[in-house]
């Protein structure tokens, strides 16, 4: 008992340091530059005439702080942060019931847009449009439709996948803000903060050590960081140096370039298995075990930005810059 009470205090704990983690101000967010630029100005239009912003919808690779993004945007609007998700909301009664309980001005941030149920979605449309609840009340030849108004307010959504969102729904968006893989002195930027956080000390070539290997992911840098911490504290040293930064990695199994077991499964198994490619996206999921959402989500926007395959419309391609990566001779086709 005593050992659990303990173990959810900690959890408590954690908790509050992830969450302190996270900026709150478009100040102390650092990277973005353009999404930021753009977001304060509309924030501050917005406040001058004292209206809700528009809808803003935030797309790009997951880790890249659009959670952080919305609820700042909340803290700048001076309003309240309400947060769901696409796959939280499975019938259009759960969706209204969130929405008659907004108050004016509200943030509203979905995630995962893009998984909301077609008719969950189309409650939106007149929300978002006219701020109004279009309610069938009834079945049959019975069925009626009644108007609610609804309070002004903001959603913001999230998606990873902006390619999926219906055209009705992304043009009901007044702002549409594509987050980037954040550049390496931004990274050490970031790590550095966490590290201040922490208290713990940092040297600069071992936060720059991280930022490079994080793939352009504040969220990775933030998990290596925890782990080079681990090791950094069992040795007794007084701040982080680059030696343990590279041992730590090391141990994590991720390589000079960012790439992980994952990565490195799914290139080798295109050129050992596949010439290189042209491989589907479905034949190396099922090779290498993992699911093709994830492996498109999650892995491959990273090794496209930074060339190591290509897509191309007969399938994924292996660049020479992967073969180069691997010490391997690139094969003549
Ligand atoms: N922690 C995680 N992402 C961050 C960001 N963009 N700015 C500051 N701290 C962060």
């Amino acid at each position: 008992m005593e050992e659990r009470m303990i173990s959810s205090e900690q959890q408590e704990q954690d908790a509050s340091v992830e969450l302190s983690l996270r900026p709150t101000t478009l100040k102390q967010y650092i990277g973005q530059h353009k999404a930021k630029q753009n977001l304060s100005i509309f924030i501050e239009a917005a406040k001058m005439r004292n209206e809700p912003l528009d809808h803003v919808l935030l797309y790009g690779p997951p880790g890249l702080g659009k959670t952080t993004l919305a609820s700042i945007i909340a803290n700048e609007m001076g309003v309240q942060f309400r947060t769901t998700a696409g796959p939280a909301i499975e019938r259009a009664g759960d969706l209204a019931a969130i929405l008659s309980s907004l108050e004016a001005g509200d943030v509203l941030f979905i995630d995962e847009i893009h998984r909301l149920p077609r008719s969950v979605e189309e409650i939106l449309y007149p929300a978002m449009e006219d701020f109004c609840l279009d309610i069938v009340i009834g079945n049959g030849s019975s069925a009626r439709s009644v108007r609610l108004d609804l309070p002004p307010f903001t959603l913001v959504g999230a998606t990873t996948r902006a390619g999926l969102l219906t055209a009705p729904l992304r043009d009901r968006f007044g702002v549409l803000s594509r987050l980037e893989f954040y550049e390496t002195k931004d990274l050490c930027s970031i790590v550095e903060r966490t590290s201040d956080i922490f208290h713990v000390g940092i040297n600069q070539d071992a936060a720059t050590e991280i930022a490079r290997r994080s793939r352009g992911t504040p969220r990775i840098a933030n998990r290596l960081l925890k782990r080079v911490r681990d090791i950094s504290q069992v040795k007794g040293e007084s701040e982080i140096t680059l030696e343990t930064t590279r041992e730590a990695l090391q141990m994590l199994q991720v390589d000079a370039a960012g790439l992980d077991h994952i990565d490195h499964k799914y290139l080798l198994a295109m050129m050992d298995g596949f010439n290189g490619g042209p491989v589907g996206l479905d034949t190396i999921a099922a090779t290498i075990g993992e699911e093709s959402q994830t492996i498109e989500d999650v892995y491959e926007p990273f090794l496209l930005q930074t060339g190591f395959i290509q897509r191309t419309p007969r399938g994924r391609l292996v660049t020479p810059k992967a073969y180069e990566h691997f010490n391997r001779e690139v094969p003549n086709k």
